[in-house]
């Protein structure tokens, strides 16, 4: 992969402190031979916008317009692909070939995920395949595991599903709230995220089916 730039784009819907830890690595040179070339939000308020400008990085708020709201199923997936075309055609302008979703809430359509297949990642703040979805701390609370952690994948069709790139092990403690666990849960977010990006970027990940060998 020597000197082949690798363009990013990344998806947010918020906070953007995942984004921040990517961004950080690549500024530091941990991560290189790529260039963070946008950041797209679906909310117009998302704080991570004025992060990423804070680095010098361009961005986009592409309204979604409520989509998700229209009753019909078959025209909500419809403006939902007219949505996500929006986004693609941006990453296009931007010659982008890897995605990256960090707290983007939105999901994706299957054009979407065809179009950029093995080439889109994102974080879940739990040990996949438990608990995903939503409140994803909040599940492993309730549920009293002792254990949870979080795990970046490659995106297919289901939601927080496609193949495992890496994991970090969280202990939960008995006195633990939400927001102590989520806290602890993303300090290892931060690490294990820009980390899978720098394995992408250097080529050393193989996707046999559902699993993904990183090659030394
Ligand atoms: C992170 O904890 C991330 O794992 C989670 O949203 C948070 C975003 O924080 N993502 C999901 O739950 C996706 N299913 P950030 O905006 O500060 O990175």
């Amino acid at each position: 992969m020597e000197g082949k730039v690798i363009n990013i784009g990344i998806l947010v819907s918020g906070r953007g402190s995942n984004m921040e830890a990517i961004i950080r690595k690549v500024e530091e040179g941990y991560i290189k031979n790529a260039k963070v070339v946008v950041v797209i939000s679906s909310r117009r308020d998302a704080p991570a916008l004025e992060k990423a400008r804070a680095h010098g990085i361009e961005t986009l708020f592409i309204d979604p317009k409520d989509f998700w709201k229209e009753p019909d199923p078959e025209k909500r997936e419809r403006l939902r692909v007219e949505y996500d075309k929006n986004i693609i055609a941006e990453l296009e302008k931007r010659n982008v070939n890897l995605v990256l979703l960090a707290g983007y809430m939105l999901k994706l359509s299957p054009y979407f995920i065809r179009k950029y297949k093995g080439r889109i990642m994102n974080i879940h703040p739990s040990l996949l395949p438990a608990f995903p979805g939503l409140n994803a701390q909040k599940q492993a609370l309730d549920y009293g595991v002792k254990y949870t952690g979080c795990t970046v994948h490659f995106v297919d069709e289901e939601v927080d599903h496609g193949p495992i790139i890496l994991q970090a092990v969280v202990p939960v403690h008995d006195d633990d709230t939400v927001e102590t666990l989520s806290e602890r849960i993303l300090k290892k977010e931060h690490e294990i995220y820009p980390e899978a990006v720098r394995l992408y970027v250097e080529g050393k990940l193989e996707v046999l089916g559902r699993k993904v060998k990183i090659k030394s």
